[in-house]
């Protein structure tokens, strides 16, 4: 059986998870694919907190060089989150010929250019299929069954942070603050929660769709955006009295002016396909002048459905290796 050494920088919720989903489905792996995946070297601080899984403590460094210089190494997989010091590490990682597999956003909505360019300069894999929808296999379909498409709209629900917090407060009343406490516990918030709350981790992702769904490159600072934050009960029940939800949506469209896009709290039909997607799942509806109108649904965030991307970018990446 061929095996595959990777080297793990951060072991936090989505590395713990990409950990986990790895043992888990070991033998599956290996009988469907003929890989045996190994977490040969992993980058973390925290050595000794319970999460809930054996790791050698052999495989902890704390100098990112060790994993960079791992001749043994051709996969890194990049789960540290933040645009610096991961977009360093995801260029070194590059330019020491591994291929890289990443969930971070932050970096690829700000970094692109530097991230793919290196890529190509180096001849390596960069996949990010865990950065936008979480286990919503988006990316492999844009880029690949649906590549043939031009796209004149998109429109999705992004952040499983928003979402479990405005389906909570629409079908329980419960309060914004105590249901943003439930989304950290479950794993499905940011470090920092205003990137979630403010919006700006869905202009992170739509920033990555733009370049992808319709060639332009936008930075998510450029991208309009409002969060949820101003949103109150009563803004919900008056929705819910014209016969409508609250989602925060990224948008965009190709008009006779260009192509406009924004992140905002929307009202939506409850008869439209995304009013009925709730809690932390996410949802992309896109319009193409030949698959016509598209929507893809699943859970966007959480460590198992964001790990189960992240391991489907691995095993595509060690096929070939
Ligand atoms: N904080 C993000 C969310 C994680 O809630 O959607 C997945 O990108």
């Amino acid at each position: 059986m061929k095996q595959v050494n990777i080297g793990l920088l951060g072991l936090g919720n989505i590395g713990t998870g990409t950990y986990k989903a790895l043992e888990m489905n070991r033998e599956h792996i290996e009988r469907t694919t003929g890989l045996n995946l190994q977490i040969t070297k992993i980058l973390e601080i925290d050595t000794e907190k319970d999460r809930g899984i054996f790791v050698e403590p052999a495989k902890f460094t704390q100098d990112p060089e060790e994993v960079f210089a791992d001749p043994g190494i051709r996969i890194v997989i990049e789960l540290l989150g933040g645009v610096e010091p991961a977009t360093g590490f995801m260029v070194k990682a590059m330019q020491a010929g591994k291929h890289v597999v990443t969930a971070n956003k932050a970096a690829l909505a700000e970094n692109y250019e530097i991230l793919t360019g290196a890529a190509r300069e180096h001849g390596v894999s960069l996949r990010f299929e865990a950065s936008v929808g979480g286990g919503i296999p988006l990316i492999a379909a844009i880029t690949q069954s649906l590549a043939a498409n031009e796209f004149t709209e998109l429109q999705g629900i992004l952040n499983g942070t928003t979402n479990y917090i405005l389906t909570k407060m629409q079908t329980q009343g419960a309060s914004y603050g105590d249901v943003l406490a439930e989304a950290q516990a479950k794993g499905f918030a940011e470090a920092d929660p205003t990137a979630d709350v403010c919006g700006h981790d869905v202009a992170n992702k739509l920033s990555i769709l733009l370049s992808l769904v319709f060639g332009e490159r936008v930075k998510p600072g450029d991208i309009p955006t409002t969060g949820i934050t101003d949103i109150t009960k009563e803004d919900i029940e008056e929705a819910a009295s014209q016969g409508c939800v609250i989602k925060l949506l990224a948008s965009a469209s190709r008009t006779p002016d260009g192509l406009v896009y924004f992140v905002q709290p929307s009202w939506v039909n409850k008869d439209h396909p995304l009013a009925r997607v709730n809690n932390e799942f996410n949802a992309l509806f896109l319009k193409g002048n030949a698959v016509d109108d598209l929507t893809m649904v699943g859970k966007g965030a959480g460590p198992l459905p964001t790990a189960s991307a992240v391991l489907g970018d691995v095993i595509e990446i060690a096929k070939g290796v």
